[in-house]
Parts: structure tokens; C-alpha cells; sequence
């Protein structure tokens, strides 16, 4: 049955396809930069006669199929399966400069007298893969990707496994491999009908790159769901011993354990991504702990490199964790601004009082200037509760505020979620006192 099940697929879903349009390629190498000289001609598949064979006949071959530098001229009878019996012998001799584009723009001569003993080889640096993991939740977990020509590949399930995985998560400083999903199980790429790559690769594990493991050609890819890996990554980031919840020492959370981020790296950008990923306000500065706010147990996190545009801390990429030369002297501390926050305090439910909007961690309340309707029933929506009651706020029912007075001649559409998206005048500038309060009364929710 799982073997009718299986040619039924194979037969619906098919092989994928090579997709070259090159005259020439390599064969019976190992990796498809390296091997025997063939050429296409009419359809069929020949040999190359290695009469003046050279470097520059080598170097042409390499640029066509895109693999780098000329190594070597190899004899092509070093290369196994060796020719068929009945396979042609198509060019007595190729000559080339050495800068054309392909082998079709070299002068060539058509055989004459020549053996499959006489074939010519070519060897041109081993293709790199550049890898990345795409559709997961971070960096360090997704789809199995790597570049050919520019253009990103998928790999094939079929014979992938943890020591292909370790290597990757090595490569791409993510700790040690934790598992091999599906690549089906992470968002596809957008818009693109991905490719899938016609090469597995067979690694030891110990590897310290894909391109270091064993390059194997494939000619299928059945079942394609393609291969995923899952590396150990940052469980959760914080910031600790400030004075409020957007100020502190920055630390993150890994195997269960909270450590601290070292200064190497660090900048503005990768605060403005934590910052982001902790609900707080803009940036504003980051610099080492000072030694009472400095940490103790793991320092997980240094080399953090950040564009500033990353969701979160476990998008950058960063040195392995765990494994840095850092001092608790080097913990680094932020500070983010703190999210806009309301509250009505003063009266007998949460729903009703005097407003209040936190900036810089400090509560201030807001000048009636301009205030009506609109802006009423902003704060009520802003905070979940029932309809606005508008104009029944009295603030002398609530008491006045003592302190700031952060806004003032605040104006909305009321078509705003929130307090944060009408105009005011800038944060702290007004022309009122405490006598002037907004007090708000919303039905309850
Ligand atoms: C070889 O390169 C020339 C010039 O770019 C191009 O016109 C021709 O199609 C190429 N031939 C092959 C077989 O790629
Ligand atoms: C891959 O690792 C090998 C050693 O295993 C090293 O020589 C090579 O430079 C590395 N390549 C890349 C692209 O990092
Ligand atoms: C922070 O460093 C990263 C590279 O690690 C760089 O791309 C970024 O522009 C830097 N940001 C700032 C604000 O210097
Ligand atoms: C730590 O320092 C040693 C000695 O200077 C160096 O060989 C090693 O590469 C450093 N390790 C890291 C992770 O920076
Ligand atoms: C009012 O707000 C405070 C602080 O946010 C909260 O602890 C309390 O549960 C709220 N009370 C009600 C009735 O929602």
C-alpha cells in the first residue's frame, strides 16, 4: 500500500525539472564544477577532445556555469562512470581567449581523430552555498534556503538530517541544532514558486559550513516538502533593575536562564529593536550598566548586529550565545521611551476621573484647552470602556492634579484609537494650571 501510495505521488506531483540552458557541463566530478567535459549538440551529450586544452579553454567553462575561478585541467578519464561505448567525441579542439562568456563563442574544430582516452576535464572552484532560514518566527529557525545564481533554493527533505542541521546552525551562529521540520511547516516565500535545489549536500556535522560538506547531484525531488531546521535561539528578552518597565539593564533568556547582552556590537539600532519588541516608546540611549545595575550569571549575547528594522532581538544576528570574552563590566542598560499610557484616577471605577498620560515615567494631566467631544470619546475607546458622557466631567468632583501638566489643546477627529494619534501642543508646553484638569466620565464597559 505506502508503495502504491508512493508511485501514485511520484506520478502526480513528478520530478522536478533542471532548468539549465547551458551547452556544456561537467560530469562524474564531485560537485557539478569539476568533471568530464561534455557538450550538447543537436540533443545528444559529447566529449571534448583535450587536444590544447588549457587554462583558458577551463576558465570559459567555469564562467558559463557560473563556478568561479579556473583550477585545473584535468584528464576527463579520471572521472567516474567513465564515457558510454557509443557516446561521441564532438570536438577535436576548443580555442578560446579565455574571456568569452561561453564555450560556443571559442573557435572549434570538429573531431577528426580523437578517443574517449584523449577526453578533457575541467575543474573550477567548488560552488559555495550560502544558506539562510526563511518563514520561521527568527533568524535561527525556518526553511532551508540557499543561493545559486543569485537566485534562493530550496533543499530537498530527502536526505536531510541533524548533521546537515548542525552545520547550519553552526554557519549561521545559532547554537546547536534542535530539530529538522519541514520546510512546509514555515510561511512560503511571497509571490515566488521557489525552486528547488537539484544537489543534497552529506555533512559529518562537524563542518564549519555547507560548503564545506559533500555535494551530491540529485535528479528528483519527490514528495517535495523541502527540508527545515530549527537551532536553539533566545527564548525572551527584558529589561531589569531600572526604575520602570521601558529602563534597564537588558537581559535575555536562553535554556531557561536570564543572562546579559555585552557592549560588543551593541548600538542604537539593535536598542531601537528591543525598544520595539517590549511595547515601549522610541530609543533613546544605551550605555553600559553602571556597577550597581550591572548583572551576574550568563552574559548569552554579544557581537549583536541589528538594522533597526527587525521585530525583534531574535531577528539580528549575533556571536553564539554563550561563547564571548565579555565581563559583567560590559552588561549594557537602555532606555526606551515609555509607551503612551492613559489612566482617570479620583474617581469610583477606572472609567471615570481625572486623565492622566504617562511620558518620560512620570503621570501628567492634560489642560481642558480646546477639549469636547471628540477627544472624550477617544479616551473612553483608548481605555475599553463604555460610551463617553460627555460633557457631565466636572474635575472638581475628582480633585485636582499636583505636578505636570504634559498636554495641552489637544485635538481629535475622533476617528482615533487613541489619545497618541490627535494633534497637542508639544509634550509639556502649555499655558494652563491644575484648576484647568480634563476629567473624564465613560459608561462602564
Ligand atoms: C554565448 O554568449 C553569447 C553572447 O552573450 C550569447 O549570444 C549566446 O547565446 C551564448 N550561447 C550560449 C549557448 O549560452
Ligand atoms: C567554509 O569552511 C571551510 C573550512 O571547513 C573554510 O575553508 C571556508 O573558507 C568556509 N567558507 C565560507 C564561505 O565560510
Ligand atoms: C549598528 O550596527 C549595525 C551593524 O552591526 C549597522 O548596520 C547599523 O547601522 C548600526 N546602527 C547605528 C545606529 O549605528
Ligand atoms: C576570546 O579570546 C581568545 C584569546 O584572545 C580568542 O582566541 C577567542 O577567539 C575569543 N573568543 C571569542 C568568542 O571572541
Ligand atoms: C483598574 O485599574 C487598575 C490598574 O490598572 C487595576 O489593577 C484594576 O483591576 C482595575 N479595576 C477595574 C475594576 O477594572
Amino acid at each position: 500500500m505506502a508503495l502504491l501510495v508512493f508511485l501514485l505521488l511520484a506520478f502526480f506531483t513528478g520530478p522536478a525539472q533542471f532548468e539549465s540552458s547551458s551547452t556544456v557541463r561537467l560530469v562524474g566530478g564531485p560537485h557539478r564544477c569539476e568533471g568530464r567535459v561534455e557538450v550538447q549538440q543537436n540533443g545528444e551529450w559529447g566529449t571534448v577532445c583535450d587536444d590544447g586544452w588549457g587554462m583558458e579553454d577551463v576558465a570559459v567553462v567555469c564562467r558559463e556555469l557560473n563556478c568561479g575561478e579556473a583550477k585545473w585541467t584535468p584528464s576527463g578519464t579520471l572521472y567516474t562512470p567513465s564515457t558510454d561505448k557509443d557516446q561521441k567525441v564532438f570536438l577535436q579542439e576548443v580555442i578560446c581567449q579565455g574571456h568569452e562568456l561561453n564555450l560556443s563563442q571559442c573557435d572549434q574544430v570538429e573531431v577528426f581523430d580523437c578517443t574517449h582516452d584523449e577526453d578533457a576535464g575541467a575543474q573550477c572552484e567548488k560552488p559555495s552555498l550560502t544558506v539562510r532560514l526563511a518563514g520561521g518566527p527568527h533568524r535561527c529557525e525556518g526553511r532551508v534556503e540557499v543561493q545559486q545564481n543569485g537566485e534562493w533554493h530550496t533543499m530537498c527533505h530527502a536526505g536531510w538530517g541533524m548533521e546537515e542541521a548542525a552545520v547550519v546552525c553552526r554557519e549561521l551562529n545559532c547554537g546547536e541544532a534542535k530539530g529538522t521540520p519541514r520546510g512546509t511547516a514555515y510561511e512560503p516565500s511571497t509571490g515566488t514558486d521557489q525552486k528547488v535545489l537539484m544537489q543534497e549536500v552529506i555533512c559529518q556535522g562537524h563542518e564549519l559550513n555547507l560548503t564545506a560538506c559533500e555535494p551530491v547531484d540529485i535528479f528528483d525531488c519527490f514528495h517535495n516538502e523541502g527540508a527545515g531546521v530549527q537551532c536553539e535561539m533566545l527564548e525572551n528578552v527584558r529589561l531589569v533593575g531600572g526604575p520602570r518597565r521601558c529602563k534597564g539593564r537588558v537581559e535575555v533568556k536562553h535554556q531557561g536562564k536570564w543572562g546579559t547582552v555585552c557592549k560588543a556590537g551593541w548600538n542604537l539600532s539593535a536598542v531601537k529593536v528591543v525598544c520595539r519588541q517590549l511595547g515601549c516608546g522610541k530609543a533613546l540611549l544605551t550605555k553600559r550598566c553602571c556597577s550597581t545595575t550591572q548583572g551576574q550569571g550568563p552574559i548569552w549575547l554579544s557581537e549583536v548586529s541589528c538594522s533597526g528594522r527587525e521585530l525583534s532581538l531574535q531577528r539580528c544576528s549575533s556571536g553564539i550565545l554563550g561563547k564571548n570574552n565579555c565581563t559583567h563590566d560590559d552588561d549594557m542598560c537602555v532606555e526606551c521611551e515609555d509607551p503612551f499610557d492613559l489612566r482617570l484616577v479620583g474617581g469610583d471605577t477606572n472609567c471615570s476621573g481625572r486623565l492622566e498620560v504617562l511620558h518620560k515615567g512620570e503621570w501628567g494631566s492634560v489642560c481642558d484647552d480646546g477639549w469636547g467631544e471628540e477627544e472624550d470619546r477617544t479616551v473612553c475607546k483608548q481605555l475599553g470602556c463604555g460610551e463617553s458622557l460627555f460633557p457631565s466631567a466636572k474635575i472638581q468632583k475628582f480633585g485636582r492634579g499636583v505636578g505636570r501638566i504634559w498636554l495641552d489643546d489637544v485635538r481629535c477627529s475622533g476617528k482615533e484609537k487613541s489619545l497618541e494619534q490627535c494633534q497637542h501642543r508639544f509634550w509639556g508646553h502649555h499655558d494652563c494650571n491644575h484648576k484647568e484638569d480634563v476629567a473624564v466620565i465613560c459608561s462602564e464597559p
